[in-house]
């Protein structure tokens, strides 16, 4: 059902646009013929109020802290699936058959293994580089090497681009940790499910294998699949944005890797575990808060705020509790990091400054003392966020190279330069 919505001017001017609904949310005003029959432009910075592209892959509503993958609460998921099981529904729609999980599982496992000649390339790293940066130059350099696989227009070819690029993530990610610490690179396992792979490859050494915890392995499905996706964030719509251009794919996802990395989004978690060694003791709570708030300080409680949620971060919830159980198990409940965000928490949340701007904890701001407690390294946590999303990046690309309607992405802008003027030779300047 859609409607028309007048627009006029004070001269009586008007101009008649389609209000555009979807299943569920506000509706969308088509101003595309704003600027062909009026030469009018929408200004929108930070895309506040601007729907980019129809979706049907997840569905937020901030205001309630609703987040549906496909129309199934992440509540649900979070209780009841496991990572590759929501990975095929959100990128194939529907919820798979025992069977179909089953093949999927199979070509995930399949895909683990990263080109030989790929490996070398982490020696050209230094050793202190910061992982993600080492994944952005890595996973951009998928595109060198899948020439099978490079026909866009193809749904196999890009189904199989998908593939690789869950598969290989993890492989990827453990990588980069590697080399880090100045340890040989492990192989994938092909007996293991996706996350205790990941934990094998990261903790194994060629002298002695690793075994996680049924725990550890529970807590790391939880972070993927609440880290899936979530619409379009900043670093989807960087992937959609590049991959509008029929880029190739691993260029638009080590693209999206380079949006996730900024504190504002993924390198929030990393930046909550900063902030939580800065602030030291629940005594200086107060003194942090107050710098928060403080318009001239560039400080803000990380992990806090949302530009969608105005409301409780729902996968904030679910990982609460997930870190309650994590730490019980890790340090006998004796967490002092987790007692100083629990505290830091409940401080903001009666405070005025955050009741008023609605600012609530968000993912990130528990995800870290969980990765922490399984020894995950702190530089290594927006990686983590990465493997995750790279699951939601995938179905978007994917979802956007398939509808037919699809153009490239070209915004447009309020110039505001100097209006035209004439060159100055260099001897009257
Ligand atoms: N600490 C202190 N003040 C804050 C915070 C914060 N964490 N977040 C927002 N505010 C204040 C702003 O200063 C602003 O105040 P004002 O109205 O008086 O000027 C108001 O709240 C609104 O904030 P905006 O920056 O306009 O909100 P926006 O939607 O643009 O930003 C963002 C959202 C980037 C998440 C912001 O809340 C933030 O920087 N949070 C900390 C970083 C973080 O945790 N990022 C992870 C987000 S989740 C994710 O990407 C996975």
């Amino acid at each position: 059902m859609s409607e028309i919505y007048t627009l006029s001017n004070k001269n009586g001017d008007n101009i008649e646009l389609l209000l555009r609904q979807g299943t569920a949310g506000p509706s969308a005003l088509e101003i595309s013929p704003l600027y062909n029959n009026k030469g009018l432009l929408a200004f929108d910075p930070g895309f506040v109020s601007t729907a980019s592209c129809e979706s049907s892959i997840t569905y937020i509503d901030g205001d309630q802290g609703i987040l549906r993958y496909r129309g199934y609460p992440i509540e649900q998921l979070a209780a009841k699936s496991n990572f590759l099981e929501v990975a095929y529904l959100l990128i194939h729609g529907e919820l798979p058959t025992r069977d179909q999980l089953s093949k999927f599982e199979n070509i995930i496992i399949h895909h683990t293994m990263i080109k030989e000649t790929m490996r070398n390339f982490f020696n050209g790293f230094h050793y202190n580089a910061h992982p993600m940066a080492v994944m952005i130059g890595v996973v951009g350099s998928m595109s060198a090497f899948y020439h099978d696989s490079i026909d866009i227009h193809d749904p196999k070819h890009r189904e199989v681009s998908a593939h690789r690029l869950i598969a290989k993530m993890p492989t990827i990610a453990a990588a980069c940790y590697k080399h880090s610490v100045s340890e040989p690179i492990m192989y994938p396992q092909n007996d293991l499910d996706y996350c205790g792979n990941f934990l094998h490859m990261m903790f194994s050494t060629p002298c002695e294998p690793f075994i996680p915890s049924k725990l550890a392995i529970e807590a790391m499905n939880l972070l993927f699949i609440l880290h899936a996706d979530h619409e379009q964030n900043a670093s989807t719509s960087t992937v959609r944005m590049a991959g509008s251009s029929g880029a190739n794919p691993f260029a638009c996802i080590a693209a999206g890797i380079a949006s996730l990395w900024g504190p504002a989004h993924g390198g929030a978690n990393e930046a909550v575990l900063k902030m939580l060694k800065e602030i030291g003791d629940v005594s200086n709570i107060d003194k942090y808060i107050a710098r928060a708030k403080d318009k001239n300080d560039s400080f803000r409680l990380m992990g806090f705020g949302h530009r969608v949620y105005r409301n409780f971060d729902p996968r904030a919830t679910i990982i609460r509790n997930m870190c309650h159980k994590v730490l019980k198990e890790t340090s006998d409940g004796n967490n002092p990091m987790f007692e100083l965000a629990l505290k830091l928490e409940e401080v903001a949340l009666k405070d005025q400054y955050f009741i008023e701007r609605k600012l609530y904890p968000n993912v990130d701001f528990y995800s870290g003392i969980i990765y922490r407690a399984l020894n995950i390294p702190t530089n290594m946590f927006t990686v983590m966020f990465a493997i995750a999303r790279t699951v939601g990046w995938v179905a978007h690309w994917m979802e956007m190279i398939a509808d037919p309607s699809q153009r490239i992405g070209r915004p447009r802008q309020l110039y505001t330069g100097s209006v035209e003027r004439n060159y100055v030779p260099m001897n009257k300047r």
